[in-house]
């Protein structure tokens, strides 16, 4: 194997996101707008064949050690499970990151298939809020997909909840809270980011981690630091303890805007057309898929990808004159 995946700060991405779709079944109002989004021809998205030719080549050639695979909806691609199959065999941590719509019937079929653990989006359990939130009534179907993940074995689960001003960021949040402490799932708070397609983040309204962490403590909940070291991963995770003294489980912080990770970013993503993205804000992308339809060696495919990410930039750089990408969250694979 030659080098990796090095950039000009001296970060190494060893954690390769690939986005199977950029089609999803909710409008979250965060992500997309509601009529949706113009959606690229079939033949301009990577096959199977495809995917499992630049995944490999990523942990073969490039030293990739982790593959989350992303959407738009994940399980809206029909050949999910036989990607996942592809991609099992490579050694690496294999996930899915998941809206969990469609999960029932597909958990254990993704657990056979080698699929090791699942993060799922749920941002409230209060019916109402998440209609308005999703621009959908899918609740139901929702926590019938993760109690599936749970019984298929797909653990440990971790929830994710992007908090939204007057919405979810009081007693919706405690309420998740205690659900996922029950349940033994742990939960991710996470910084809205401004790459929905409606463009509607505010600088000044986005709920911060410092608002979270006061939430809790008014609420009575006691964190301290999770001992395992957070080597480069979007969440800060906390131990959350009971009066008594008992652990209940951990919870994850992830501070993209007010307390920025990116200084130990291990992050290359691919979209779901093929080409490389050096950041979540990259204003440019490489693409790989032509080249690679254009009869393109592996050697050739991995200095491509090896300069695309030379260039990530240090920082996102958020402020509140920031503009977002031209692409938003579900074009690009969260
Ligand atoms: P784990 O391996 O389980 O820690 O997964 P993860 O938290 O990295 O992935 P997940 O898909 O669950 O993403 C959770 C949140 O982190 C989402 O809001 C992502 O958009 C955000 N996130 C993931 N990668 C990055 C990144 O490179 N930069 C930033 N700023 N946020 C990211
Ligand atoms: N800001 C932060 N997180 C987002 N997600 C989607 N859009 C945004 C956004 N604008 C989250 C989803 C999903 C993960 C992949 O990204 O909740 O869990
Ligand atoms: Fe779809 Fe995920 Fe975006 Fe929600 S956050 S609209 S589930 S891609």
């Amino acid at each position: 194997a030659g080098t990796g995946l090095l950039d000009a700060h001296g970060r190494v991405a060893d954690d390769l996101r690939i986005s199977l779709t950029e089609r999803c079944n909710l409008r979250c109002t965060y992500c997309m707008p509601a009529e949706g989004l113009p959606l690229a021809p079939d033949d301009a998205l990577m096959t199977r064949s495809e995917i499992a030719r630049l995944a490999t080549l990523a942990v073969r050639e490039l030293g990739v050690r982790s593959i989350r695979l992303t959407g738009g909806e994940p399980l809206l691609r029909r050949d999910l499970v036989e990607i996942v199959g592809d991609l099992a065999p490579l050694d690496v941590d294999l996930s899915l990151t998941t809206n969990a719509v469609g999960l029932a019937s597909r958990a254990q079929a993704l657990a056979d298939a080698g699929l090791e653990r699942i993060n799922i989006s749920l941002d409230t359990l209060d019916p109402t809020h998440a209609q308005l939130l999703s621009r959908r009534s899918l609740l139901p179907r929702v926590l019938e997909g993760i109690d599936a993940a749970e019984a298929a074995g797909l653990t440990p689960i971790k929830i994710n909840a992007v908090l939204m001003p007057g919405v979810n960021d009081g007693d919706d949040a405690v309420e998740l809270l205690e659900w996922c402490l029950g349940r033994d799932f742990e939960l991710r708070f996470i910084e809205q980011m401004p790459l929905d397609a409606d463009r509607t983040w505010d600088h000044s309204t986005f709920v911060t981690a410092a608002q979270v962490r006061t939430l809790l403590e008014e609420r009575g909940v006691a964190l301290r630091p999770h001992p395992a070291p957070r080597d480069g991963a979007p969440a800060e995770r906390f131990d959350v303890y009971a009066a008594d003294g008992t652990r209940r489980g951990t919870i994850g912080i992830i501070a993209s805007i007010s307390e920025p990770f990116c200084a130990d970013c291990r992050r290359t993503r691919l979209t779901a057309e093929g080409t490389v993205r050096h950041c979540l804000f990259a204003r440019t992308e490489t693409d790989l898929l032509g080249p690679l339809r254009d009869g393109a060696g592996d050697a050739e495919l991995a200095e491509l990808w090896r300069t695309a990410m030379w260039g990530k930039p240090a920082a996102h750089g958020i402020d509140a004159s920031f503009v977002a990408p031209e692409r938003s969250m579900s074009q690009i694979g969260g």
